[in-house]
Order: C-alpha cells, then sequence, then structure tokens
C-alpha cells in the first residue's frame, strides 16, 4: 500500500491541507495524526472494517479497544448512553487536553471499535491539527496509538513511518508531540472513579475535580503480579518494550549511578552493546566510561570482534526538576536504543509523584517490571 505522508504546519494550515485526510476517513481509510499526548492512528468510529483495519495495521489484539476521538463537547452525545455529571465536570476543565473518559457505550459504536466492551473511550485531543482533522472530517475518530503493537508509542512522524510505513493510507507529519505519553485515562462508569491510566493529568488535578477518584490497583503494581488484572485491557499487553534487554535501577542517585556503571562495564566487556537512559543530573558522569572501549574493559587491545561488538549509547532525556521534559523524551529515547541495536539498556529510576507516576508506569512497563532497588 502507498502512504502519503503529508507535512502539515500548525500554525497556517487551511482546510485544504485536510481535505485527502477527510476523504481517506470518510470512506473508511487510515490516517495517522499527530496529538498533544502521542501520535494516533485514526479510522471511521462508526465503521467496523476501519476498526478492524486498524488491529490489522498495528498488530494488535482485537479484545483491545480503541479510543475514540471528538473535536467537541456536543458530539460526544451519539457516542454514549448518557453523560454523567463528573463528565461534564471533568470536560469542563480539562478538554481539549490529555484525558480519556470511558462511558457506557451507544448502540451507534460498534463493538469492534471497543474491543466487544459495553463501554467506550472518548477523548477531545487539543493538539490544533488533530481537532482540525476531525472537525474536517465530521465523524468521530477511533485512534490507538500509532505505534506498531507492542513497541513504544510514537511522538514524531518519523516513528509512525518506521512503523507503519506501506500499512495505512496517509501519515500526517505535524511535528513533535508536545507532551509525548498518552491521555490520562478515568473510568466514570465505577463509584468512585478510577484511574486507568496515568498521564499528563494527574491524580492531585483530578482531585480538585473528583475529590474520591482512586487508581485502579493494576496501576500501582510494581512487580510482574498477574492475580492483578488491568481494567484497560490494553494495559495488560506487554508494552512500550525496547528490542534490548530494560533494567531500571532505584534508590540513591549515587547507588543507581555506581551499579549501572558496574552493570554496563561487565556486559561491554563481554562484547556487549549497551544502553544508558539518564538525565542532566549524572549525564556527565557516563562520560567516564562512554571512551573506555572494549581494549580498556577487557584488557585485551588484539580482541577485534568484542571491540566492534561492544558500543555504548547513553541518552539523556533531560533534567530530573523537570518532568514534562523527562515524560516528552521517554518514547524517544527507548527508540533511539532499539535504533542503536542495544542489547542491554539500563534506565535511572524517576521521582513517582505527578507526572513521574505516569513516566515510571511506562518505564516499568518497558521493562517488564525488571527493577532493581539499589542503596
Ligand atoms: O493519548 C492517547 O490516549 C493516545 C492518543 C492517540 O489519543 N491514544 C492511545 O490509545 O494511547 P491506545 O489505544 O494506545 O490506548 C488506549 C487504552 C488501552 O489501554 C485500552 O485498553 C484502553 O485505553 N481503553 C480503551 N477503551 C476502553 C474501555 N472501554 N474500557 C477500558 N479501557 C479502555
Ligand atoms: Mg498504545
Amino acid at each position: 500500500m502507498n502512504t502519503v505522508i503529508k507535512k502539515i504546519d500548525a500554525s497556517r494550515m487551511a482546510s485544504s491541507d485536510f481535505k485527502e485526510a477527510a476523504d481517506f476517513l470518510r470512506s473508511g481509510k487510515l490516517v495517522a495524526f499527530p496529538t498533544e499526548t502521542v501520535y494516533g492512528l485514526g479510522g471511521n468510529a462508526y465503521d467496523s472494517t476501519a476498526s478492524a483495519r486498524i488491529y490489522a495495521a498495528k498488530g494488535r489484539p482485537s479484545d483491545n479497544p480503541l479510543i475514540v476521538h471528538i473535536s467537541s463537547f456536543i458530539e460526544i452525545d451519539p457516542l454514549v448512553s448518557g453523560i454523567p455529571d463528573e463528565a461534564r465536570a471533568l470536560a469542563d476543565r480539562f478538554w481539549p487536553g490529555p484525558l480519556t473518559m470511558i462511558l457506557n457505550k451507544s448502540d451507534r459504536i460498534p463493538k469492534e471499535t471497543t474491543g466487544g466492551l459495553d463501554t467506550v473511550a472518548i477523548r477531545m485531543p487539543s493538539h490544533p491539527i488533530a481537532n482540525r482533522l476531525i472537525k474536517e472530517a465530521g465523524i468521530p475518530i477511533a485512534a490507538p496509538s500509532a505505534n506498531a503493537s507492542g513497541r513504544p508509542s510514537t511522538t514524531k512522524a518519523e516513528h509512525v513511518i518506521e512503523d507503519l510505513n506501506g500499512k495505512i493510507d496517509m501519515i500526517i507529519d505535524g511535528g513533535s508531540s508536545d507532551i509525548g505519553l498518552e491521555s490520562t485515562i478515568v473510568d466514570l462508569t465505577v463509584k468512585p472513579a478510577l484511574i486507568l491510566r496515568p498521564g499528563y493529568i494527574t491524580i492531585e488535578m483530578l482531585r480538585e475535580v473528583l475529590p474520591d477518584i482512586e487508581y485502579d490497583k493494576a496501576v500501582l503494581k510494581r512487580m510482574r503480579d498477574d492475580s492483578i488484572v488491568a481494567k484497560a485491557p490494553g494495559m495488560k499487553y506487554r508494552h512500550y518494550a525496547p528490542k534490548g534487554e530494560l533494567t531500571i535501577f532505584e534508590g540513591d542517585i549515587g547507588a543507581v549511578f555506581r551499579a549501572i556503571v558496574r552493570e554496563a562495564e561487565s556486559r561491554l566487556k563481554a562484547g556487549h552493546s549497551v544502553g544508558i537512559l539518564t538525565s542532566d543530573e549524572l549525564a556527565g558522569n557516563y562520560k567516564a566510561i562512554e571512551h573506555a572501549d572494549a581494549k580498556d574493559l577487557s584488557g585485551d587491545s588484539r580482541d577485534k570482534a568484542i571491540q566492534e561488538k561492544s558500543k555504548l549509547y547513553i541518552r539523556d532525556i533531560g533534567s530530573r526538576n523537570n518532568e514534562a521534559e523527562i515524560a516528552a523524551g521517554l518514547f524517544d529515547a527507548l527508540r533511539y536504543f532499539d535504533e542503536a541495536g542495544a542489547e542491554y539498556i539500563y534506565a535511572e529510576a524517576f521521582n513517582e509523584g505527578g507526572l513521574g507516576q505516569a513516566i515510571m508506569n511506562r518505564l516499568m512497563k518497558a521493562a517488564g517490571y525488571n527493577i532493581i532497588k539499589v542503596n
């Protein structure tokens, strides 16, 4: 399949920029587009064939429901069987924006779109290109994150091209997603309301509107514990995983640094390639091992094979004091390690308050809950 790549500049876009994309969506074709969280892979939410195509393009299990995107609040009416006051209150405060609400669905939404569930996830994105695309198409747009199933979500058009080129009809390139982590998901079909996926809208922000909202148990888990079943079906699958083996080190920052250096050096010596996911605070310190190539590490300058394979890739995603920056760079860093071919990846843990909850949720899933505590 030929995938049309269309660049759109949000600061000077016109209706004509969206004509082909809107026609595609109305005719059941798939268009990837930028949102403020991550790129989405869009299709007509009313069309069960379009939903089936989305699952096929991503290689995603079809019991994993899609989020339906709208461009203004009134568009919610035909999608749901009722609008609770909580939904209006949250929409007033956080829409358009990175919040998804689970509500009871109407009959117009086919089960293919909701993975067989009687509920539907709805979000009104704030990204001007996403908003305009939905308006121009004139239909609700079902869109999961625009990545191949299991891979890190996409925050740039280049990531979408990597995963989906040739499998979908169009990719709209609108630059990088600002937030970089998927939306916060809130289930309003239960009382008290539950957070199924942490995101940019934190529990503290949500409690200003719904004081008794809680995390679903699965959000807080820190181990591979299959007895805790995620309520958002998508949260149960292996997710965001880089190809290399990812380990998170948690604890006192100095101890984390020493543990990562020790692990990295021992893998490099054995002729492996290593990635380090770090922050501004520590990045400079790893430079010491950056130039300690395999010659020094193995003590054998003739061992060319080991030297060639043992490569170190350091990725600094920002300051620990700037969680928005860490969030925005996380998925891009995981993809960078894949491209580099890093076999072992060592990541520093981040603080879990505020936006850190979402950052660590994604990082722990990417690592398959492979976390080492150090002191
Ligand atoms: O920021 C986002 O939410 C992005 C952009 C494109 O909007 N979309 C996104 O979609 O992250 P996706 O498909 O990658 O993740 C949707 C999550 C999955 O974990 C899915 O199981 C859950 O939402 N979900 C969807 N409908 C649900 C429902 N009715 N009940 C419970 N969970 C639901
Ligand atoms: Mg996803």
